[in-house]
This record gives C-alpha cells, structure tokens and sequence, in this order.
C-alpha cells in the first residue's frame, strides 16, 4: 500500500515529485477536505469505489493547538483508536486552517505521525474565514502565508502541501503558486475559483489558470473543480496536464465517481442493470451525446448508503450524526423529493446513545427506501439504462434514473459581471455545483452549513472563530 512499503521510522522526508510517487503512490484520484463530509468512514467508502488519496477535514490549528480544547481533539481526528492514520486510512494527508506558524506547528506536530503530509487550507472563501482570518482571506498577505509554509516545511518530517484558491489574472495566479512553491509546498492544490466564487456566485472554475500554475511550477499539481461525471475526470487531467484531479461535490453525490463503468459482456447489456439484486449498476455508454458523461459506474445509491452505514456501525471511531446525516441526505437526493415521508423521517433521527440506535434507525429507511427503488426499477425492467436517461432541458447534462448515484446539478446562475468568473473554454458542461439550499439539507447543516464548494464550517470551528 502507498505510504506503508517503508516503516515510517526509516522514511527519510521526501519532496515534490519523489513524495508523490514513493510516498503518495502517484495517486490520480483524490478526495477533497470537507469539513463534516471527508470523516474516516467516508474515506473508507471512497477508497473501495477508487480514491487513491483522501483528505481530512479542515481542522483548525488553534483551537488543535490550545490545550483548553484536549478533549476536542479526539473528536477532529481520532488517534486513541488506531483506525484514523492507519493502514486501513493510507495514503492521507491531515489539512489544517491556521494563521500563526507556531499554532500551526505545534497542531501539525501532534498529528504528523498519523499521516503522509499535511496541508494548509488556503482557499476557504467563507464568513467564518474572514471573522477566523484563515483560508482565503490569507490571500494577500503572502508573507504570513510565506511563514506558515516554510515553518512546517522545515520543522516536520513530512511535507507540507497547500491548497489555494486562484486569482483574478493568470499571471498573478502564478505569481502566487511559485511564492507557495518556494515556500516548501511539495504539493499544490489549484482550485480554479475566485475567492468571489462562492454562493450564489459560485460559477464555474477556470481550467486554464490551472494550466499555467501546472506549467509554472515543479512540484505536483492537482486540479479541482468542475468534476461531477467521470468523463469530467480525464478532461480536467488533459486541460491542464495536472497531476491528479480532487473531487469535493462530485464525490459526495456519488463516492464512485473516479471508478469506471465495468464493461458490459459484449452480447447483454441490460441484464445485470435489471437484477435489482445486483449491488451496483454501471452506466455505459452507447447514444452518443452521452458518451463523455457515461463511462462512470453510478452505484444504486441506497445500496452505496447501506454499505456507508455498516462502515459506520462497524468502525470503532464514531462518527458523529451530522456527517452522516449529510451524506445520506446527499447521496439519496435522486429519490429523496420522490419519496418525501422517507426524506421526513431521515429528517426526524435524534441523537442517541447507544449510537448504533440510530444507525439501526437510518439503515431502516434506507432498506425502505430500496425497496422502492427495486419496484422503481421492476416496472422498467428490460428497458435499456440509456433509453431511461433524460437530459435536463436548462444544464444540458444526462439525468439518470433517480435510483442510481449522481450529481446534483443546479441550474446555472445568471452570467456574473466580471469576466473572471466566466467558465474558461476548456471546461466541459456549463453547470455550477449543487448548493445545499434544500430544506432539509438546511437543516442537517445547521452545524455545517455548505455554502456552494466551500466548507461546512461546525459549531466548534465557529467557537474558534469566535475566540479567532
Ligand atoms: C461539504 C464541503 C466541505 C468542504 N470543506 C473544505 C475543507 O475543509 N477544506 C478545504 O480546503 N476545502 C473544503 N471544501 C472545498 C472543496 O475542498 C473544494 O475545493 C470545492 O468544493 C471545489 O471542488 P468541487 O468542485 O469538486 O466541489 C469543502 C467543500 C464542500 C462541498
């Protein structure tokens, strides 16, 4: 397994692309930090459909580093039980927001033994940043930036890496990757946004301004942005000559989206589709104006719930609620405005102890649930997966039949003013991210409310704001 060929004690700290490959296994696939959504048993599920690297969720180094909140640290990143930064949860990469190089230090070393790297979370566009004074609000003030690199490239014995959000121009998009660079980030994420580029304004990412930053610089570059479908995967890879592509959103909605289709036996192509016993369902291509969105596997997203919620119940690190309650929702979306009663009662789990209650309590809705997805399925039974497919008439994108795992595309916003925020040419599809804006997916992110491809920002991270 990447990270684990060599006993740690003996790794001598490798850099850029030597990291990458002996280290990092030169993963392609990788699953973005998300506040609330990247937890351990959401890495599990994503590792087995195809993520070669996971993130951890942001955690705040000043509060991690302030010994008033022990006790909270177990609950950002459990090292009591072994299973979070262990064999099982390899290759991955601990990120941290932060804006003082010794709390950073001083968090990135308790953690640095339970991971491959750590990175620095440069890009969060939200209130909570700006009150905190971290993520992109950092954006300017590349001296501070400069420290909080370099104190950990030079003071941990694993690298640091960085993810960042671009700059209006490309040249300053650069400009600011090489200052990264020549930091000591041994890995840049470019995330093709705007630090504008959120909520309503999320738009689209701009491929090209990864390009250059890929082009500029010697180190590995993942792209993110943009990615809902598996064709998206290879396009962004080829746009902009990246190393690998991070999916955040696309990932929530269908944790499968980095595997391929299986191909179907060239003689049947529908019978394994129409065993409604069968785990998952592959979604192959054959009417052409499909074709660069349908070579994904799009598991039935009940089943992918089921197999998320046993990873759950059977993990000894908990989980806590809110995650769960967020992935579900995400992942049932397709059926969830169908079957409204089941959606209430995904709505009206409590908190409780002992906690596999309430595991019991979401595996029995989603049993339910797949079961109507079953008769769903029966009723068009022999009828090619593809003749199923629509396309929305306002995101020209294919809409599957609403059992299988997919995107959740909203319609775009009107054009934003500023002609940065406009999509670059080479991105495929003229869609904007989904935004969480749905009543009950509100109300699950009370705590960590996703504002549009920038984090869920929990309450304890709120207290660290306060206290910021
Ligand atoms: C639920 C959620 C939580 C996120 N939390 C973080 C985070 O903790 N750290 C971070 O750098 N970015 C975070 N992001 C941003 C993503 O990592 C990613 O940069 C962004 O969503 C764009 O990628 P996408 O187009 O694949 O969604 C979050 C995004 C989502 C949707």
């Amino acid at each position: 397994m990447p990270g684990l060929t060599v006993p740690e004690s003996d790794r001598k700290k490798l850099s850029g692309y030597d990291f990458y490959r002996e280290v990092l296994g030169s993963p392609k696939h990788v699953v973005a930090p998300m506040v609330d959504q990247s937890e351990l048993a959401w890495r599990t599920l994503s590792r087995r459909y195809g993520a070669q690297l996971v993130y951890t969720p942001m955690i705040n180094a000043k509060m991690y580093a302030d010994l008033r909140h022990k006790q909270k640290r177990e609950e950002f990143f459990n090292t009591l039980l072994g299973e979070e930064g262990g064999a099982g949860d390899r290759p991955l990469i601990i990120q941290f927001c932060a804006n003082d190089p010794d709390q950073l230090l001083t968090s990135a070393k308790l953690l640095e033994p339970y991971c491959d790297a750590v990175d620095i979370n440069l890009g969060c566009p939200q209130d909570i940043a700006r009150r905190g004074h971290y993520g992109s609000f950092l954006q300017d003030e590349w001296d501070l930036i400069y420290k909080l690199i370099n104190t950990l490239h030079r003071n941990l014995s694993i690298p640091v890496t960085a993810k960042f959000r671009v700059f209006s121009t490309v040249e300053k998009t650069v400009e600011y990757a090489k200052m990264l660079e020549s930091a000591g980030a041994q890995i840049l994420t470019c995330h093709g946004r705007l630090r504008e580029q959120r909520g309503h304004n999320t738009g689209l990412a701009d491929w090209d301004k990864i390009r250059a930053v890929k082009e500029a610089v010697s180190v590995p570059v993942f792209a993110n942005g943009n990615v809902l479908f598996h064709g998206d995967v290879e396009r962004l890879l080829a746009a902009t000559g990246a190393d690998a592509v991070m999916s955040a959103e696309g990932n929530l909605y269908n944790p499968a989206l980095f595997s391929p289709a299986p191909q179907p036996p060239a003689s049947d192509t529908t019978s394994a589709e129409s065993n409604s016993s069968a785990p998952s369902t592959s979604f192959s291509a054959s009417p052409l104006s499909l074709a660069p969105y349908s070579i994904g596997l799009h598991p039935r997203h009940a089943s992918l719930a089921l197999e998320y919620l046993e990873i759950v119940k059977t993990q000894r690190t908990p989980t806590p609620l809110r995650c769960v309650k967020g992935h579900l929702f995400k992942l049932l979306k397709p059926a969830l405005s169908r079957e409204t009663d089941l959606r209430d009662r995904l709505q009206r789990v409590r908190y409780e102890k002992p906690e596999t209650a309430m595991w019991e309590k979401y595996e029995e809705i989603v049993r339910d649930l797949d079961e109507r997805m079953q008769r769903d399925e029966k009723a068009v039974e022999g009828q090619p997966l593809e003749s199923l497919v629509t396309i929305d008439s306002v995101t020209n994108l294919p809409v599957l039949p609403h059992w299988l795992a997919q995107p959740y595309v909203r319609p775009p916003q009107p054009a934003p003013a500023k002609k940065e925020s406009v999509a670059a040419d080479t991105n495929v599809g003229k869609r904007s991210p989904p935004e969480a804006d749905d009543a009950q997916e509100a109300e699950t992110s009370k705590r960590a409310k996703l504002d549009n491809g920038e984090p869920h920002i929990e309450e304890t991270q709120r207290e660290v704001a306060a206290i910021g």
